[in-house]
């Protein structure tokens, strides 16, 4: 079965956008390196960004029928987005929840929350890039 990594909104300028926070490996660089460490678990992975809450909604639907495992960083959505909530709800093969930056760590309050934990069988915040290795690791080991 395909493993999907799935990021949401402003993830699309990795490399570019806050290099301070997110660091400077781009989404085509990180979409490579997911599917490299995918092959080495034995991982089929498919990478995706958008900016569109509806296709992020399409995608997660579509890993509901279909069960997909899901690498999920919802970005900005994690924070306020009943409908991702709703979505990540409905998933039933794993999901992790991914962070490049640790959001408890940072100092706005709206971080703080998430929609998609309470449905994440783990949660790999604050390793930068790593994280994605990581939870690809979560979902080999499920
Ligand atoms: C993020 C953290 C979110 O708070 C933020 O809105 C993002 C990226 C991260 O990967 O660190 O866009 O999900």
């Amino acid at each position: 079965t395909k493993v999907l990594v799935l990021n949401g909104p402003n993830l699309g300028r990795l490399g570019r956008r806050q290099p301070e926070i997110y660091g400077a490996t781009t989404h085509a660089e990180l979409a490579h390196l997911c599917v490299e460490w995918g092959a080495a678990l034995g991982l089929e992975v498919e990478v995706r960004q958008t900016n569109h809450e509806g296709e992020m909604l399409d995608w997660l639907n579509a890993a509901a029928d279909d069960a997909n495992p899901v690498v999920l960083n919802a970005a900005a959505w994690t924070h306020y987005s009943y409908a991702i909530f709703d979505a990540c709800a409905q998933l039933v093969a794993p999901l992790v929840e991914v962070h490049i930056s640790d959001p408890h760590q940072r100092p706005e309050e709206f971080r703080h929350t998430s929609v998609v934990t309470p449905y994440a069988a783990e949660v790999v915040a604050g390793h930068g890039i790593e994280g994605y290795r990581m939870a690809l690791e979560v979902i080999a080991r499920a």
